[in-house]
């Protein structure tokens, strides 16, 4: 079959994500930091669909090492997904420095610079598919998380012109826009329950987004007519709203 990168592997969408695409027989390479605690799901994931599992320490916010990370990396993969993610708290970002520079690193930064060493790879080999996970977030800037939204703004945008600079190499570049999801993220949050998606409809709809060479999806699907409302909404009102 193929051999699929998870960055991030250790969030409760890319744990879906694993076992969708190990029951389709990829083999799996699970990047996450503190990855020992993927012993577990190796094991299991293994027995489970018979593939190869790979466990790879990657911290996203090392962003001296990503260059080197993905070139040491063995065997490589052919398709590569970034789900690593920080919503963080947006007082705390707007209060400390350190903790907006967090945000950034982790949520555009990191996985744009890893994405672009790997692009170069897939772009080479004339062959691969690319896969963000971004966020509605990214599509109005809203006070109660402008920092994490305006981030994933960066990185919808980014796999944008990704899109376009490999649309003739073969390798296709998926942009995927979640609403809510029902994840440790949002551990507490009281969210509409119609409007939120359990991690395993969401790998669902990324798995076939890739199978199917999507541009960008939104999951659940609603959120791209509710999102083309907010979008809409004149400045003037927008503002003085309390989002
Ligand atoms: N949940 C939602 O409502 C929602 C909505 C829209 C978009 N999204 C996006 O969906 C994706 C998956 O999120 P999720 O809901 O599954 O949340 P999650 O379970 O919290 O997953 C986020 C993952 O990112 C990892 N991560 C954070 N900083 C990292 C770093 N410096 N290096 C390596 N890994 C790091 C976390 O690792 P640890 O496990 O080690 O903390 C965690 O496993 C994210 O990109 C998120 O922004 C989520």
């Amino acid at each position: 079959m193929g051999r699929v990168l998870l960055i991030g592997a250790k969030s409760d969408v890319a744990r879906a994500l694993a076992h969708e695409f190990g029951a389709a027989g990829y083999d799996l390479i699970l990047a996450a930091r503190k990855s020992r605690e993927l012993e577990r799901d190796r094991a299991d994931l293994m027995i489970r669909y018979n593939v190869g599992v790979q466990v790879e320490e990657l911290d996203i916010t090392d962003l001296e090492q990503l260059h080197t990370w993905y070139a040491t990396l063995e065997p490589k993969p052919d398709t590569a997904i970034s789900v690593v993610g920080l919503l963080g708290v947006q007082e705390e970002a707007q209060a400390d420095w350190q903790s907006a520079k967090r945000a950034y690193e982790t949520n555009l930064t990191g996985p744009a610079l890893l994405l672009e060493t790997i692009a170069a790879d897939f772009e080479q080999r004339n062959e691969g598919t690319i896969c963000g996970i971004s966020s509605v977030a990214g599509e109005r800037g809203r006070k109660s998380n402008y920092l994490y939204g305006s981030a994933k703004a960066g990185f919808s945008e980014y796999l944008s012109g990704l899109r376009n600079r490999l649309a003739k190499s073969n390798v296709h570049v998926v942009t995927v826009k979640p609403g809510f999801i029902d994840t440790k993220m949002t551990e507490g949050m009281p969210l509409p329950a119609p409007l939120t998606a359990q991690p395993e409809q969401v790998a669902k709809d990324i798995f076939k987004a890739c199978m199917k060479k999507k541009n960008v999806i939104y999951t659940l699907w609603m959120w791209r007519w509710i999102m083309a409302i907010i979008r809409n909404i004149p400045e003037p009102i927008f503002k003085k709203l309390d989002l």
